[in-house]
């Protein structure tokens, strides 16, 4: 099939890739020129394990092409995937102006075409405009409306939410756990399932469903994940409000079948482009069609909290935020999670910024989110290319991503290196009794932390 793809993100890009590798023939269109010259050079524009390989293969092998060439991509393609950004707005409603720019350019570059020949009767019939992006509910409507603003040629339309994970992308994408369409007609449901059939060999469902259906879909998954989070924080700041260890409570409460042990780990909080962006459009939508959400406020809410109240923990420990002035924190980990250079939402960048404005200087390392960093924070912050060399003379180090280097340092190295064996983690990386043995402040999240008090008359 000749497919586009529209904007060439994490998930355009990914996906675009993934279609091409099973022998399609893609087109990934964005309006960033930076982008599709990395791209057309060899060079991937974002870190996504296994990516730069597949592009390379398949650029070699013709099947991928990259354009801002927004004629040639629309005319030629069979179907467009809708892959731009939807970020929050300034109310938390999902911004929908690149979503439906595309739409009028796609309207427009539809009405332009000369009459599609060859190929099967429901490809001559017209093309069908795929909705990828995480939208609200209704927004397929808008774009078929903007589309036929523009033509009065024959499109389909469907809906296509993107469960992929950034860091597991390719995986994610090749094998997914479903996928899920929106449409309105059984035509454009077939041509969807006959694309994704070389995915679903595992024997993993297609489900074809309404529009409104299949938009609802994405955000309801996106508001469960980040409600598990937010209740697993909350129990963590009980736990350690009681002396409680949120590991022994963790264990003790996901052995129940009926609640399971996944994606509940207590830490500094949910970032990234999906969770806060989505549950907030789900807030959005409640208050636009009048149907409370008190729940997924509350979620978003305590999310947001959780990255300040570790920060508080740095400040209390330092006697107030005007002790941070002077002091080095060494920092491990800027992305939003490992595996990504994404640092949209990050908690890492919250926390950075705050002590960097209470007057502390912060040396961090991550593995691959250095230049994502840079964008947003400039050089507020050193970046190192090794972690033990963030950590001399610092007064304490912050741990804000769990990259599993992190996991077994040498923590000898580290004792000699630091001006005060302090350590903050954010992501709950040790057990605390080894931390202890190996002479260590230690603080983590929803445990008792560790030789406080013997710091804190040290200090
Ligand atoms: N990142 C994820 O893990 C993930 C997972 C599932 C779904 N989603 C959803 O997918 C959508 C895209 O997310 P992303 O993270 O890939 O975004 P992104 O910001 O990484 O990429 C969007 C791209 O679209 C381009 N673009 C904007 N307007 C354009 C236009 N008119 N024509 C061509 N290109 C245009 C931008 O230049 C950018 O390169 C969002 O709605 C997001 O919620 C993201």
């Amino acid at each position: 099939m000749r497919i586009t793809m529209v904007g060439t993100g994490y998930v355009g890009l990914v996906t675009g890739t993934c279609f091409s590798n099973i022998g399609n023939e893609v087109t990934c269109l964005d309006v960033d020129p930076a982008k599709i010259e990395k791209l057309n050079n060899g060079i991937s524009p974002i870190y996504e394990p296994g990516l730069d390989e597949l592009i390379d293969r398949n650029h070699k092998a013709g099947r991928l092409h990259f354009t801002t060439d927004k004629t040639q991509a629309y005319t030629n393609a069979e179907m467009i995937f809708i892959c731009v950004g939807t970020p929050s707005d300034e109310m938390g409603h999902a911004d929908l102006k690149y979503v439906l720019a595309a739409a009028s350019d796609i309207g427009k570059a539809i009405e332009n075409a000369p009459g599609a020949t060859g190929g099967e009767l429901e490809e001559r019939r017209g093309k069908i405009i795929v909705v990828k992006s995480t939208v609200p509910v209704g927004t397929n409507e808008k774009v078929r409306q903007a589309i036929a603003a523009e033509t009065n040629k024959p499109f389909y339309m469907a809906s296509n939410p993107e469960f992929l994970k950034e860091g597991a992308a390719i995986n994610d994408f090749n094998k997914p756990d479903r996928v899920v369409v929106g449409v309105n007609d059984e035509g454009t449901g077939g041509r969807m399932r006959k694309l994704y059939e070389p995915f679903v060999r595992n024997g993993h469902p297609i489900f074809v469903m309404d529009v409104p259906s299949a938009e609802m879909v994405k955000y309801a998954a996106n508001a469960m994940l980040a409600t598990k989070i937010s209740f697993i924080n909350e129990i963590a700041n009980l736990c350690e409000a009681y002396g409680s260890n949120v590991d022994e409570v963790w264990r003790g409460m996901t052995s129940d079948a009926r609640i399971g042990n996944k994606f509940l780990y207590p830490g500094l909080g949910y970032g990234g482009s999906c969770f806060p962006k989505d549950t907030l459009a789900c807030v959005s939508m409640g208050i636009e069609s009048e149907t409370p959400t008190p729940l997924l406020k509350a979620v978003h809410d305590v999310n947001q909290q959780q990255r300040l109240n570790f920060y508080d923990k740095i400040v209390e420990f330092f006697g107030g935020e005007e002790n941070l002035s002077g002091k080095k924190i060494a920092m491990w980990g800027l992305a939003f999670k490992p595996g990504t250079d994404d640092v949209r939402e990050a908690p890492a960048l919250t926390i950075a910024n705050k002590l960097v404005d209470a007057g502390a200087t912060v040396e961090a390392h991550d593995p691959v989110a250095h230049e994502t960093t840079q964008i947003v924070l400039g050089d507020s912050i050193g970046y190192h290319d090794d972690l033990y060399a963030t950590l001399g003379s610092a007064d304490a180090l912050v741990i804000c991503t769990d990259w599993p280097e992190f996991k077994q340092p040498d923590f000898g190295k580290m004792r000699s290196l630091m001006g005060s064996p302090i350590v903050f983690d954010g992501r709950n990386l040790y057990n605390p009794q080894l931390l202890q043995d190996e002479g260590f402040t230690y603080f983590s999240v929803g445990r008792t932390p560790v030789n406080a008090e013997e710091a804190n008359v040290a200090k």
